[in-house]
């Protein structure tokens, strides 16, 4: 499974990166309005941190305007990934800017129906916001779930982002439900590497090595 972070702060990102573990990057509008800059002065520095998928989202509700602001995204770097909200318009957006080689990944999906027109259109990728389906007391990882299994019925291309994680657990749970990747905040990368027991095995190892040590 891939691992994106879902963040616009340039620190984080560049943290996480030296771990070699993140395969790309996700943005939306409130992600952006956390860090200081412009939207292209942040796109363009998170281009030079991490080569691969960088999501950038637009922020036009009709199809024709999506396309525009979509076109500018993409002049920015070759690996800018357009987001487009799953509505009418957004199809129709997606259907065009793929078709002129445009990465979309459609995104704010809540249903495997979503999921299937979303992959239909030709979207590259498509976002399955796990955490506020659960919030609203769905079970987000059904979805995902769901999602998986009608792609791989019809060999649908689209590749499945599990978005909006709350926990490791979601991580889990996109692992083993056959998720393409994990889109995930800055946080929750730095828990999947730890555990209690190691941190006490790392003393323990210490502590005995500190007698090993003073042999002579
Ligand atoms: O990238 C979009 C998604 O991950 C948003 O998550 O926490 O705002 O539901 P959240």
């Amino acid at each position: 499974m891939e691992i994106f972070i879902d963040t616009a702060n340039i620190e984080q990102i560049k943290e996480a990166a030296k771990l070699g573990v993140v395969d790309g990057v996700t943005t939306n509008p409130t992600l952006i309005s956390r860090v200081q800059g412009s939207f292209t002065e942040i796109l363009n520095q998170i281009c030079k941190l991490v080569d691969g998928p960088i999501s950038a989202e637009v922020v036009s509700l009709d199809a024709e305007n999506m396309i525009k602001e979509a076109r500018n995204l993409a002049k920015i770097h070759q690996n800018i990934v357009v987001k487009i909200p799953i509505t009418k318009e957004g199809l129709q957006a997606v259907k065009v800017l793929e078709a002129e080689g445009i990465r979309c990944n459609v995104t704010l999906v809540f249903n495997s129906m979503q999921a299937l027109m979303a992959a239909k259109a030709g979207a590259s990728f498509v976002s399955i916001f796990v955490g506020r389906l659960d919030d609203a007391g769905h079970q987000g990882t059904d979805v995902v779930r769901e999602s998986v299994v009608i792609f791989r019925n019809y060999d649908l291309k689209s590749r499945i982002i599990v978005a909006s994680i709350r926990s490791p657990l979601h991580i889990v749970e996109a692992a083993l439900a056959g998720a393409d990747i994990a889109t995930i905040p800055f946080k929750i990368i730095e828990q999947l590497v730890a555990h209690p027991l190691t941190d006490i095995g790392i003393e323990r190892f210490s502590a005995d090595w500190e007698k090993v040590k003073t042999r002579t």
